[in-house]
């Protein structure tokens, strides 16, 4: 069969940095378990992509991760405990993401780099085009739907129409935008959708080819494993960018799309960006809504 027709039911989520951001805690539970509420931040994750049609999960994980390997199990002990109190909603909560999807699991040892663990899927992804989820990028679109949500769709949707590398970009300004990747665009194709020219890891804020930074979802093809594996380890940064290999892949084949997020995103591997999600998923929460505004009022009082 040839790539370009093929569906995207794989997803590779790499989870096996360090989180030194998130030190001491990341020392035996990896980040990706922290919680908003009372949900560990990678259901959100997964859920994104499941709702966008993947079937089989590639964790790319390291040591310190197991806990995220047993979430995605079963427990029967726990549901058996569960079904004996008719604690049913409970028992719902901790069936469903082992349900949802298969899970496979590949361990990236040293860490070099997102480029690096992408490349440690290889095998498991084979040869189809699939999509790349970062797993501390959480992207919401629509608090109402939260369950539907999923911002990858879009990027799916986006590659059955042009069967293209495609990757998502939010609008950063001033010079925050040397934190990310950056595209160039050579045309745009409509007001949310971009065919590139090029894109830079980190540039200095003047020589940013534009405020499109890369943020965490990705479908790519499988060529791009080829590129990955020529790139040399940044001396700079020690490590492999993925950026970079997708720079090469669009210099010989200038077909890079890029699709506008225009939602909120809350970067789970910055302290602040956790806390600004704990505020924003609590007072979109029908349970926490009314109380946790009235907690926030009081405290936005006490500042002034
Ligand atoms: P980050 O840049 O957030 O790095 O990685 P990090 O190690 O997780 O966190 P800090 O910067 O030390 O606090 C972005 C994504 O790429 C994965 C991370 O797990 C995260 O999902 N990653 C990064 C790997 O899987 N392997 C690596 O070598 C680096």
């Amino acid at each position: 069969m040839k790539n370009s027709k093929q569906k995207i039911t794989k997803a590779v989520i790499p989870v096996a940095g360090l989180g030194t951001r998130f030190l001491p805690f990341t020392k035996t539970i990896p980040k990706e378990m922290l919680p908003i509420l009372n949900i560990p931040s990678i259901e959100y994750i997964i859920k994104d992509a499941v709702n966008a049609g993947i079937k089989d999960i590639i964790f790319v994980t390291s040591a310190r991760k197991k806990a995220l390997a047993d979430y995605s199990d079963s427990y029967p002990w726990l549901e058996n405990e569960l079904l004996k109190k008719d604690k049913i909603a409970e028992l719902n909560l901790i069936k469903h993401i082992p349900s949802i999807a298969n899970y496979i699991f590949v361990r990236q040892s040293v860490q070099l780099g997102l480029g690096d663990a992408v490349l440690k899927a290889k095998y498991a992804i084979g040869n189809e085009p699939f999509a790349l989820l970062l797993g501390d990028d959480i992207l919401i679109n629509d608090f109402k739907n939260i369950n539907k949500n999923s911002i990858l769709k879009e990027l799916v949707d986006l590659y059955q129409k042009y069967q293209k590398t495609t990757i998502l970009v939010q609008q950063i300004e001033g010079k925050a935008i040397e934190k990310y990747g950056v595209v160039g665009v050579q045309k745009n194709i409509d007001k949310n959708n971009y065919l590139l020219n090029s894109l830079v890891e980190k540039p200095n804020f003047k020589n940013a080819p534009s405020n499109l930074a890369i943020i965490g979802r990705y479908i790519l093809k499988p060529e791009i494993f080829n590129y990955l594996q020529n790139e040399e380890i940044d001396p700079k940064t020690g490590e492999i960018q993925l950026t970079n290999a997708i720079s090469k892949y669009l210099k010989d084949n200038n077909d890079v799309y890029a699709h506008l997020f225009k939602g909120r995103r809350y970067d789970m591997g910055n302290i602040l960006g956790f806390l600004e999600a704990q505020i924003d998923f609590a007072l979109n929460n029908k349970k926490y809504r009314k109380v946790f505004s009235e907690i926030l009022k009081n405290k936005i009082e006490a500042i002034k």
